[in-house]
């Protein structure tokens, strides 16, 4: 295995940041720095140098990659996922095709708690094996950090397996994982939902923490599943358990989810369908990042979050795939760039922003990943031949990697 690696005749080289950026928001957006006709020397699993070909210092390398008409991206950072799940729920999806509600659906076993069913029944050692053909597939497609929550256990036990094998994804792959407890996803048939969430905040939290399972904490803030007063509950019991708070906010209606978001310092509010010009208001300024998950909002043919007046407005805006069996079964986030560009009207240089630095932000990896800058870790990819930036969004549900690199090996 190569551990010096040196790619040359780099058409472009995207997203190069000289100088360490956390995140980039409103106008700045627009900015995508990209160097072209260039090299990238990687050595020990880190960017340690890139420039000019005309200015190609003698370097050596066990491994030299000619990248002609490529270009080389740092990888995706995808900062929402549930990709740890046991089943798909296709059944649902043609139900929906002929016309069944979401409370049809789950009047008939569907939605969440169908997932949680079959996530019960599964052993930790089938769902790893499941998880980790997802984990594979993302690597493929170009993601190199991904955040992976739990919410389809429902029960003490069925959380911490999940959240272990979301672990384990972290450990045996070279993907970086954080974790996120999402125990208050849903309520589960038979128990009241005052009980449920006790259960959640005095059992669960406290197991979560004693392992050390979860980065995070989120909850489902919806009508109908938490209310702002119940997901702020939770949240500040994370909190006191070392999680920090991200929440689902505004998908199905105006919820609160941004007002509890910023309340309570989350890293990210994520969805964002349903928003106005109270919540981006209130946004600026936080250190709250903005998420949008355009695949979601297709696949249930919602509306997309207000990216150009959030962008006007000078917010960041990160976008993920939420790879979900349920309302996004795909975490191909060359498919979120065009949903992005074409839904929510961003450019392409402010889409790769979003599922770049800024989702690298949102995760809290700012300093190590999301951009070519040296000392970073080397988390890149290189594309086929193509003509331009614009060509990835452009061709649509098309796969344009050619090869991965992560933490400085290639992925074969
Ligand atoms: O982000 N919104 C809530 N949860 C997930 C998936 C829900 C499901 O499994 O149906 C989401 O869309
Ligand atoms: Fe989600």
């Amino acid at each position: 295995m190569a551990n010096d690696i040196l790619i040359i005749h780099i058409k472009g080289l995207v997203q190069v940041r000289e100088n360490q950026v956390s995140y980039v928001a409103g106008s700045a957006m627009a900015n995508l720095p990209v160097l072209s006709d260039a090299y990238l020397y990687i050595s020990d699993g880190r960017i340690t140098d890139y420039g000019k070909m005309d200015q190609l210092p003698p370097l050596s390398a066990d491994e030299v990659i000619d990248a002609t008409g490529r270009f080389v991206f740092p990888s995706f950072v995808d900062s929402h996922t549930h990709l740890v799940f046991a089943a798909t729920r296709e059944e649902e999806f043609v139900m929906k095709i002929k016309g069944a509600s979401y409370a049809e659906i789950a009047a008939k076993g569907g939605g969440i708690l169908n997932s949680a069913k079959k996530l019960q029944q599964a052993s930790e050692d089938e769902l790893l094996e499941k998880t980790m053909e997802r984990a594979h597939e993302i690597i493929r497609l170009g993601t190199g950090a991904v955040e992976i929550k739990s919410g389809y256990g429902l029960t003490v036990k069925d959380e911490l397996k999940m959240l272990r094998v979301a672990r384990k994804i972290g450990a045996q792959t070279p993907l970086t994982v954080k974790t996120t407890f999402l125990g208050a996803h849903a309520v589960p048939s038979g128990i009241k939902k005052a009980d449920y969430l006790k259960q959640v905040i005095d059992e669960m939290i406290p197991a979560v923490a004693a392992e050390k399972l979860a980065d995070y904490i989120d909850v489902f803030c919806e009508e109908g599943f938490f209310s702002m007063d119940e997901t702020e509950q939770v949240v500040e019991t994370g909190k006191k358990f070392g999680m920090k708070p991200r929440i689902h906010a505004n998908q199905l209606h105006r919820s609160g989810g941004v007002q509890v978001g910023v309340k309570t310092n989350a890293l990210s509010v994520d969805h964002l369908e349903n928003i106005g010009n109270e919540e981006i208001q209130l946004l600026k300024g936080t250190h709250t990042m903005p998420t949008a998950l355009p695949a979601a909002a297709f696949f249930l043919n919602l509306l997309f979050p207000p990216a150009r007046k959030m962008i006007e407005e000078g917010l960041p805006l990160a976008i993920a795939s939420d790879y979900n069996p349920g309302s996004s079964p795909t975490g191909n986030m060359q498919l979120m760039l065009s949903l992005a560009c074409i839904k929510m009207k961003m450019t392409p240089e402010e889409a790769i922003n979003a599922v770049t630095i800024n989702t690298a932000c949102a995760l809290e990896l700012s300093e190590s990943l999301g951009s070519i800058t040296r000392g970073k870790t080397a988390n890149i990819f290189i594309t086929q031949p193509i003509p331009s930036v614009a060509y990835i969004p452009y061709h649509i549900g098309n796969q344009v990697i050619e090869h991965v690199i992560l933490k400085g090996r290639i992925v074969d």
